[in-house]
């Protein structure tokens, strides 16, 4: 009897602690559900996409969960933390688009296709820091397509992985595919703020910022992704197929998505 009674009051304590657990709960799945996410990435198993399911909603969720420390997803007011993930998903999708204007349900639908970028190019840059280990080839992979010997060094380091020897573990193992994305996210590069601190309002423009026309918003962010390329000198494709996703994808959970979608008019933080 006594037994029964520990049990059950253990039990009674599980439930509690679980509806806790829900309401204040800092985790992600809270924010976006299996079906919403799969919804977003309707053709990821496409025969046309590489992918093949690569990106599930399992490994994105491990990926941001080692992430929740450093703010990831759990900065700030819910809509807040929402927008953030959406935008995350929403370049990263961009990043592995399978899509193209005349695409079944169209091209945003598209998202997470390619996990490896289709290039004979090394990418490797002299680096005494990073040097390239042999035969390894630093093209772009994962849903960021992280890109050169640097940052697949700076990215193992904070995962703790050695990733110059074994790039391709960015294309085998989803969770550490989503790291080195969400790794990106939160790593301010060169003289750039991060994504995330742009998506969570706490980045505020300086003088040359504000001279460069560079406002905070989702387009800031995507000139910190590739404003090199695609901000400053007006319409631009790319910039638009990007806040297309995001578009979309704040649609699906009724979000706001802010002010200033777009950087056509924006000085690249660097010019390449
Ligand atoms: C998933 O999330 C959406 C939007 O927030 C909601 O409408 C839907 O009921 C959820 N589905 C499940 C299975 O929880």
């Amino acid at each position: 009897m006594k037994l029964i009674y520990s049990l059950l009051s253990l039990l009674l304590l599980d439930v509690l602690w679980g509806v806790g657990a829900a309401e204040g709960s800092k985790d992600v799945g809270r924010l976006i559900n299996a079906t919403m996410f799969n919804e977003m990435f309707k053709y990821q198993k496409d025969p046309q996409c590489p992918s093949q399911g690569f990106y599930s909603y399992q490994a994105f969720l491990a990926a941001a969960s080692s992430f929740a420390k450093l703010g990831f997803a759990t900065t700030g007011k819910l809509s807040t933390r929402k927008r953030e993930v959406l935008a995350f998903l929403a370049q990263t999708s961009h990043q592995t688009t399978g899509g193209w204007p005349t695409a079944p349900d169209g091209p945003f639908f598209w998202g997470y296709c390619h996990i490896r970028e289709t290039t004979k190019d090394s990418y490797c840059k002299a680096d005494s820091k990073w040097p390239c280990a042999k035969g390894q080839k630093y093209y772009g992979r994962g849903p960021m397509q992280l890109r050169y010997n640097h940052n697949y060094g700076e990215a193992g380091k904070m995962l703790g992985l050695d990733l110059l020897k074994n790039p391709d573990l960015v294309a085998k193992d989803a969770v550490v595919s989503f790291k080195t994305a969400i790794w990106f996210w939160m790593t301010p590069q060169e003289n750039k703020p991060s994504c995330h601190d742009v998506m969570v309002g706490k980045w505020r423009p300086t003088e040359i910022d504000k001279a460069a026309k560079r406002v905070p918003g989702f387009g800031v962010v995507t000139n910190i992704i590739n404003g090199g390329e695609e901000c400053g000198h007006g319409a631009d494709t790319g910039v638009a197929d990007r806040f297309g996703f995001y578009e979309r994808y704040c649609n699906m959970l009724g979000i706001n998505p802010g002010k200033h979608l777009e950087c056509f008019f924006q000085e690249p933080f660097t010019r390449m």
